[in-house]
């Protein structure tokens, strides 16, 4: 079915009623222009008057709202065409979203028709929660970073796979989707492989890839899942059931684990050790981190949470750096402080297959998306993962 394009420009705001195309109500958009039709400088401010959280929840409704009509043309670009094969997935190209934006999966077509290569969703926790006490995030806008400790708020899984099941445009325009997976709260750390057990199991056969996220601040304890012990006990039962599932549904999905920042060099050797053992596909590096010297005597600076942005790219590219030397060949999706191009370049040199954006979107807008990904497809590979990587 060949959806129906969109008009070269809206003439006013707000767009027309969204008229489905005959027969697929989806609609695409490749008579766009090159940069959205609301530059993002212009409605930053506006954004940057608002509550953090509460800019982001308008922004994300809208999205969800307009994503299958035309008016997704207001965001859409072009996506750049630099196409590599990672633990056996096509990506279109390099850059990603980073988990956290999108938590319950509702806007997969409308955030991936920004230029993404590929979108990750989440963190899912089994049961819905609400997550910790408002205000949680805070913008620190010298230093283009925030802090958040949003503690997983999420409508749980059941809802989370419902939208993830409705998403069509973005995979079938090629784009790959990731869905990152966690704990409640109220599971005690002890417990924790079986909410992750019920995430992977539930998010398997709609996953491209799976993130096991033990690295989020917001939870308490959760990063002590990366100790030596107890990252061996969940990794071992996650890649069992994962045996199990694909042999069941004949079809082996990727896993990765995303770590945190705030790691020795022998706590990265130790966790790039037991990926290797049992298996692990890749590696997302860096969660936020909970160090605040690059942000010291800033308004909101001694917020509790996860610093992103910024000032986490250095710490970021430090374990990046660490993984690549332990691990020549595994994938390693570098995540934390891309603001720019030339920031993304960095995260190849330090040893990344792949990146992911978050922050750097709050203040850069879609524009950064397609920037990184230019500035990333002619650039010499950067390690063993890339250099093989079918292009
Ligand atoms: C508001 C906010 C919420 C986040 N929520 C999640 C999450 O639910 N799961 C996760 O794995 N990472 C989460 N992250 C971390 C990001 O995915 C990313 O690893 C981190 O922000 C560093 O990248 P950045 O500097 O580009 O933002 C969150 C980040 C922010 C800023």
């Amino acid at each position: 079915m060949t959806p129906e394009p969109c008009p070269p420009q809206w003439p006013s705001w707000p767009p027309p009623a969204p008229r489905p195309a005959a027969g697929s109500g989806r609609w695409r958009c490749d008579n766009r222009p090159m940069l959205p039709a609301v530059p993002y400088p212009i409605a930053r401010p506006f954004l940057f008057r608002l509550d953090p959280e509460r800019a982001h929840d308008l922004m994300l409704d809208a999205v969800a709202r307009l994503q299958h009509t035309p008016a997704r043309c207001l965001w859409a670009q072009p996506r750049v065409a630099d196409p590599v094969t990672v633990a056996g997935l096509r990506f279109p190209n390099r850059v990603g979203l980073a988990a956290g934006l999108d938590k319950n999966g509702r806007c997969i077509d409308g955030l991936g028709a920004m230029g993404f290569g590929f979108v990750e969703v989440g963190t899912v926790t089994p049961r819905p929660q609400p997550g910790n006490p408002k205000p949680r995030v805070f913008r620190l806008v010298q230093a283009e970073a925030l802090i958040n400790r949003l503690g997983f708020n999420n409508d749980g899984l059941d809802a989370f796979l419902a939208n993830v099941r409705a998403a069509s445009s973005f995979r079938a325009a090629g784009g790959v989707i990731g869905l990152n997976i966690g704990k409640n709260a109220a599971t005690p750390i002890e417990q924790a492989a079986d909410d992750y057990l019920a995430g992977l199991e539930g998010v398997y056969p709609h996953a491209d890839y799976v993130t096991v996220n033990i690295s989020s601040p917001n939870t308490q304890n959760l990063r002590e899942l990366q100790g030596d012990a107890a990252l061996d006990a969940l990794l071992g039962a996650l890649v069992a059931r994962r045996e199990e599932l694909a042999r069941a549904q004949r079809r082996r999905v990727p896993m990765f684990v995303k770590i945190a920042p705030d790691l020795d060099e022998s706590q990265v050797d130790l966790i790039a050790a037991t990926l290797v053992r049992h298996g692990l596909d890749g590696v997302i590096a860096t969660n936020t981190t909970v160090a605040r010297d690059a942000v010291a005597g800033l308004p909101h600076a001694q917020e509790a949470g996860g610093l992103s942005g910024r000032p986490l790219l250095q710490a970021s590219n430090r374990i990046i750096r660490r993984l690549r030397a332990a691990l020549p060949a595994l994938p390693i999706i570098g995540v934390g402080g891309i603001l720019s191009g030339a920031d993304a370049r960095a995260k190849l040199e330090a040893g990344a297959t792949l990146v992911q954006l978050y922050t750097g979107l709050i203040y850069r807008g879609p524009e950064l998306v397609p920037e990184v990904a230019a500035a990333l497809r002619d650039v010499a590979p950067g390690d063993a993962a890339v250099r093989d990587a079918a292009r």
